[in-house]
Protein backbone atom coordinates (compact mmCIF):
# COMPACT_ATOMS: atom_id res chain seq x y z
CA UNK A 1 0.00 0.00 0.00
CA UNK A 2 2.56 2.11 1.22
CA UNK A 3 4.85 1.58 -2.16
CA UNK A 4 1.31 2.30 -3.94
CA UNK A 5 1.00 5.51 -2.37
CA UNK A 6 4.39 6.46 -2.96
CA UNK A 7 4.34 5.37 -6.50
CA UNK A 8 1.65 7.61 -7.21
CA UNK A 9 3.42 10.52 -5.62
CA UNK A 10 6.22 10.03 -7.77
CA UNK A 11 3.43 9.99 -10.73
CA UNK A 12 2.31 13.53 -10.33
CA UNK A 13 5.96 14.81 -9.08
CA UNK A 14 6.98 13.50 -12.64
CA UNK A 15 4.07 14.61 -14.21
CA UNK A 16 4.59 18.27 -12.22
CA UNK A 17 8.48 18.34 -13.58
CA UNK A 18 7.49 17.76 -16.70
CA UNK A 19 4.73 20.27 -17.00
CA UNK A 20 7.11 22.75 -15.77
CA UNK A 21 9.38 21.84 -18.24
CA UNK A 22 7.10 22.04 -20.94
CA UNK A 23 5.72 25.77 -19.50
CA UNK A 24 9.16 26.69 -19.28
CA UNK A 25 9.90 25.50 -23.08
CA UNK A 26 6.30 27.21 -24.29
CA UNK A 27 7.89 30.48 -22.21
CA UNK A 28 11.15 30.26 -24.21
CA UNK A 29 9.38 29.34 -27.58
CA UNK A 30 7.23 32.51 -27.08
CA UNK A 31 10.29 34.82 -26.28
CA UNK A 32 12.16 33.20 -29.42
CA UNK A 33 9.19 34.15 -31.48
CA UNK A 34 8.42 37.84 -30.10
CA UNK A 35 12.54 37.87 -31.26
CA UNK A 36 11.68 36.40 -34.46
CA UNK A 37 8.48 38.35 -35.14
CA UNK A 38 10.00 41.64 -34.72
CA UNK A 39 7.40 42.61 -32.13
CA UNK A 40 9.03 45.64 -31.14
CA UNK A 41 6.13 48.65 -32.12
CA UNK A 42 8.62 50.50 -34.05
CA UNK A 43 9.19 47.65 -36.41
CA UNK A 44 12.68 46.20 -37.91
CA UNK A 45 14.18 50.19 -38.70
CA UNK A 46 11.10 51.70 -38.61
CA UNK A 47 10.00 54.47 -35.76
CA UNK A 48 6.42 54.15 -34.12
CA UNK A 49 3.87 55.71 -35.66
CA UNK A 50 2.12 58.41 -33.03
CA UNK A 51 -1.71 57.09 -33.22
CA UNK A 52 -4.93 59.05 -33.62
CA UNK A 53 -8.47 58.34 -32.95
CA UNK A 54 -11.14 59.18 -35.21
CA UNK A 55 -14.59 58.48 -35.89
CA UNK A 56 -16.25 57.23 -39.05
CA UNK A 57 -19.71 58.69 -40.36
CA UNK A 58 -21.24 57.65 -43.47
CA UNK A 59 -18.01 56.14 -44.88
CA UNK A 60 -15.93 58.87 -44.09
CA UNK A 61 -13.51 59.24 -41.54
CA UNK A 62 -12.67 62.62 -40.54
CA UNK A 63 -10.54 64.48 -38.01
CA UNK A 64 -8.70 68.03 -37.51
CA UNK A 65 -5.16 68.37 -38.12
CA UNK A 66 -4.01 71.61 -36.32
CA UNK A 67 -0.34 72.35 -35.19
CA UNK A 68 -0.52 70.21 -32.34
CA UNK A 69 -1.33 66.61 -34.81
CA UNK A 70 0.95 64.36 -35.17
CA UNK A 71 0.53 65.07 -38.97
CA UNK A 72 1.10 69.23 -38.33
CA UNK A 73 4.28 69.03 -40.67
CA UNK A 74 5.31 67.53 -44.33
CA UNK A 75 6.70 64.79 -44.24
CA UNK A 76 4.73 63.39 -41.08
CA UNK A 77 2.90 60.25 -40.57
CA UNK A 78 0.27 58.24 -38.00
CA UNK A 79 -1.92 55.91 -37.56
CA UNK A 80 -5.31 56.42 -37.29
CA UNK A 81 -7.71 54.27 -35.36
CA UNK A 82 -11.26 54.77 -36.49
CA UNK A 83 -13.17 51.78 -34.97
CA UNK A 84 -13.46 49.92 -37.89
CA UNK A 85 -10.38 49.52 -39.02
CA UNK A 86 -6.73 51.02 -39.05
CA UNK A 87 -5.13 53.43 -41.55
CA UNK A 88 -1.95 55.05 -42.17
CA UNK A 89 -2.21 58.50 -42.83
CA UNK A 90 1.29 60.36 -44.42
CA UNK A 91 1.19 64.13 -45.21
CA UNK A 92 3.13 64.57 -48.10
CA UNK A 93 2.33 68.32 -49.17
CA UNK A 94 1.39 71.32 -47.23
CA UNK A 95 -2.52 70.39 -48.31
CA UNK A 96 -1.75 66.77 -49.65
CA UNK A 97 -2.06 63.67 -47.73
CA UNK A 98 -2.31 59.71 -48.07
CA UNK A 99 -3.86 57.30 -46.97
CA UNK A 100 -3.56 53.46 -46.87
CA UNK A 101 -5.16 50.58 -45.22
CA UNK A 102 -2.62 49.51 -41.90
CA UNK A 103 -2.92 45.66 -43.07
CA UNK A 104 -0.17 44.22 -44.36
CA UNK A 105 -0.89 43.06 -47.65
CA UNK A 106 1.16 39.62 -46.52
CA UNK A 107 0.20 38.17 -43.67
CA UNK A 108 -2.36 40.85 -42.70
CA UNK A 109 -0.21 42.55 -39.66
CA UNK A 110 -0.90 45.81 -38.49
CA UNK A 111 1.92 48.41 -40.15
CA UNK A 112 2.94 50.38 -37.28
CA UNK A 113 6.72 52.01 -38.53
CA UNK A 114 7.79 54.77 -40.47
CA UNK A 115 10.63 55.67 -41.07
CA UNK A 116 12.31 57.67 -44.44
CA UNK A 117 8.82 58.04 -46.02
CA UNK A 118 8.52 54.40 -46.06
CA UNK A 119 5.64 52.76 -43.68
CA UNK A 120 7.58 49.25 -42.44
CA UNK A 121 5.65 46.26 -40.93
CA UNK A 122 6.68 44.54 -37.66
CA UNK A 123 5.89 40.99 -38.63
CA UNK A 124 8.60 40.42 -41.50
CA UNK A 125 9.50 43.57 -42.63
CA UNK A 126 7.85 44.88 -45.73
CA UNK A 127 7.61 48.12 -46.49
CA UNK A 128 5.68 50.34 -48.23
CA UNK A 129 5.32 53.67 -49.78
CA UNK A 130 3.07 56.65 -48.17
CA UNK A 131 0.69 56.01 -51.65
CA UNK A 132 0.82 52.13 -50.92
CA UNK A 133 3.18 50.43 -52.92
CA UNK A 134 5.75 48.01 -52.29
CA UNK A 135 9.07 49.10 -51.37
CA UNK A 136 10.55 45.87 -50.52
CA UNK A 137 8.90 42.40 -49.51
CA UNK A 138 8.07 39.76 -48.61
CA UNK A 139 4.82 41.53 -49.46
CA UNK A 140 3.87 41.44 -52.72
CA UNK A 141 0.87 43.09 -53.52
CA UNK A 142 -0.13 47.33 -52.58
CA UNK A 143 -1.98 48.37 -49.83
CA UNK A 144 -5.19 49.64 -50.44
CA UNK A 145 -5.52 53.41 -51.21
CA UNK A 146 -8.50 55.71 -50.05
CA UNK A 147 -8.52 59.35 -50.98
CA UNK A 148 -8.35 61.94 -49.26
CA UNK A 149 -9.81 65.69 -49.17
CA UNK A 150 -8.31 68.26 -46.91
CA UNK A 151 -10.05 71.58 -46.05
CA UNK A 152 -10.14 74.00 -43.24
CA UNK A 153 -7.95 72.35 -41.18
CA UNK A 154 -10.15 69.01 -41.46
CA UNK A 155 -8.72 65.90 -43.34
CA UNK A 156 -11.47 64.02 -44.47
CA UNK A 157 -10.81 60.38 -45.96
CA UNK A 158 -13.30 58.33 -48.16
CA UNK A 159 -13.27 54.46 -47.17
S1 LIG B 1 2.76 40.45 -42.40
FE1 LIG B 1 3.73 42.27 -43.02
S2 LIG B 1 5.62 41.62 -43.77
FE2 LIG B 1 4.66 39.77 -43.21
Amino acid sequence: MESDIQTRREFFLQACATASLLAAGSAIATILQSCNSGDNPAGPGGQGLAVINATESGGKVSFAVDSSSPLASTGSAAQVNYGGGILLVARTGQTEFSAVTATCTHQACTINGYSNQLFTCPCHGSQFTTGGQVSRGPAASPLRVYATAFANNILTITL
